[in-house]
């Protein structure tokens, strides 16, 4: 864990770090390591830390601020980049869509692009070519999101270069140079935000904002109901935008496409990398594949139809995607600010401070997960899982800032996953690369983009119900 003031500080910056993380220093794939070069580093023995984690409940409350880069650009009163009441505010009008009925509404949309994401396999499979995973898992993540969010269909299956999906690909390939300077230099934030410098790039920001606009536009005019979550942001926009009472129950229209833009984008991206980890580590590790796709067929026999309920109580299945995403968060680091000076054990977190979760170390300390760097799905099994400290396993974030899609993406990895690995097995070939070179910017993400191949599956489909 390490600690950055968040205000210009003329003093050495603090920081605690755990020994653990200088071990795995080299491995940890975000621009961390710039700053460990400028050695401002304090580091803590690992029982320092251990004590740190077991009040970690009492940090996430006392350091609840989400970190605020605040070159966010037209995206600032988004829900994961506002602050303080506002961000009060968005979150409990958004959490209504994430509730158990809205998600079960949303896995028969989810259905629909699994069984085209299936279907667009079959060919590869076929014809024993060799697939860039993340063009099927990124077309199927971005086609669920716009239409659980939008009820827009972009069939990005069969139009893999519609612009949508370039422009999501790259809002998230933040500039790392740009990341370090205002991480070491926030004394030069005013003036950068002043001349709009944005660490999301500008044209797709905009693109992507237009899309929402339109789409909202056309549901004004038609007055067509739907059950997605822009009609639910519809129905708590205010009537004004300067219309302080209101402003503080509803939203502004800036507000609302805000969040979808957003909200799309940050399911996209963790979806699909979540999805493409998933199938490079079973093609690794095709034991691993049998036995999940042993659960698979003795839950939904003979290939047949996917249930809400069913999938949600699968246990393999779960400890594989967990173990999955111990080893690929797809968000390497968790940063916050202390709202007040806080004193857990010995240590002291000023007010102001910038705290940061090393995630990805975390994940991979040897003291914590032994054989940290296999991939051993039994980690989450029933009687194992009851072990792990919550706060020593945080791929969706912990407190109130945690991840508000944790559900809805389980969901959506989970049914994509069993459906491919009802009809087809993967398998690394000679374009696999192994072990991969790990992208320093941004989400956990490979350099280069995973390739395997696929085997259709030999079991019988005799009682597929032709209509799910
Ligand atoms: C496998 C997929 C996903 C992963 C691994 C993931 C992970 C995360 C993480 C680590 C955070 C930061 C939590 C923290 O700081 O404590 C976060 C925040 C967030 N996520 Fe996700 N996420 C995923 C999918 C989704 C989806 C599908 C949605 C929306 C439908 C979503 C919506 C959000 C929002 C709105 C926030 C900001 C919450 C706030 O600041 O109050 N995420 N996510």
């Amino acid at each position: 864990m390490a600690w950055l003031p968040q205000s210009p500080d003329p003093n050495p910056v603090e920081m605690v770090w755990d020994e653990m993380d200088l071990r795995v220093k080299a491995k940890e794939p975000t621009g961390a390591q710039h700053l460990w070069e400028q050695d401002c580093w304090k580091t803590i023995s690992g029982d320092d830390l251990m004590k740190l984690i077991e009040r970690m409940p009492r940090v996430c409350k006392a350091v609840i601020k989400a970190k605020n880069f605040r070159l966010n650009g037209d995206l600032y009163d988004a829900v994961s980049l506002a602050e303080d009441d506002q961000w009060r505010r968005i979150r409990n009008i958004l959490s209504p869509s994430f509730t158990s009925g809205h998600l079960k509404e949303m896995f028969s949309i989810m259905k629909h692009h699994s069984h085209k994401l299936t279907d667009s396999l079959q060919s590869k499979a076929h014809n024993d070519e060799v697939i860039i995973v993340k063009d099927f898992f990124g077309s199927y993540s971005i086609d669920v999101m716009a239409s659980c969010i939008f009820s827009v269909d972009f069939d990005s299956i069969k139009n893999p270069s519609n612009p949508f999906i370039t422009h999501a690909n790259q809002m998230f390939k933040f500039s790392i140079l740009l990341y370090i300077f205002q991480a070491c230099f926030p004394i030069f934030l005013p003036l950068l935000e002043c001349l709009g410098v944005s660490l999301f790039p500008k044209s797709s920001t905009a693109f992507l904002k237009s899309v929402a606009e339109k789409v909202k536009a056309e549901r004004i005019s038609s007055s067509q109901a739907s059950d997605d979550m822009l009609q639910h942001l519809i129905k708590c926009q205010t009537a004004s935008e300067n219309d302080k009472e209101k402003k503080h129950k509803g939203l502004t229209e800036h507000e609302i496409i805000s969040q979808v833009t957003m909200f799309v984008f940050a399911g996209y991206e963790t979806s699909a990398i979540a999805l493409v980890f998933l199938a490079y580590s079973l093609a690794r590790n095709p034991e691993i594949m049998k036995r999940l796709q042993s659960e698979i067929d003795s839950t939904f026999p003979n290939k047949g139809p996917v249930e809400y309920e069913a999938l949600m109580q699968m246990e393999y299945l779960d400890s594989v995607v967990s173990e999955c995403l111990r080893l690929y968060p797809s968000i390497p680091r968790l940063e916050r600010v202390a709202k007040e000076t806080v004193k857990i054990s010995e240590i002291t977190i000023p007010k102001g401070m910038l705290v940061m979760v090393p995630v990805y170390a975390l994940h991979r300390d040897p003291e914590l997960w032994p054989e940290p760097e296999e991939f051993k799905p039994d980690r989450f099994s029933k009687e194992n899982k009851q072990n792990i400290n919550p706060y020593t396993y945080l791929p969706f974030g912990a407190g109130p800032r945690s991840c508000m899609g944790t559900r809805f993406a389980l969901m959506m990895v989970k049914l994509a996953m069993v459906e491919v690995l009802q009809n087809f097995s993967f398998s690394v070939c000679k374009e696999t690369e192994i072990p991969l070179e790990m992208d320093v910017a941004g989400f956990v993400s490979p350099v280069r983009p995973i390739k395997l191949k696929l085997k259709m599956r030999s079991i019988s489909s005799a009682n597929v119900d032709p209509c799910n």
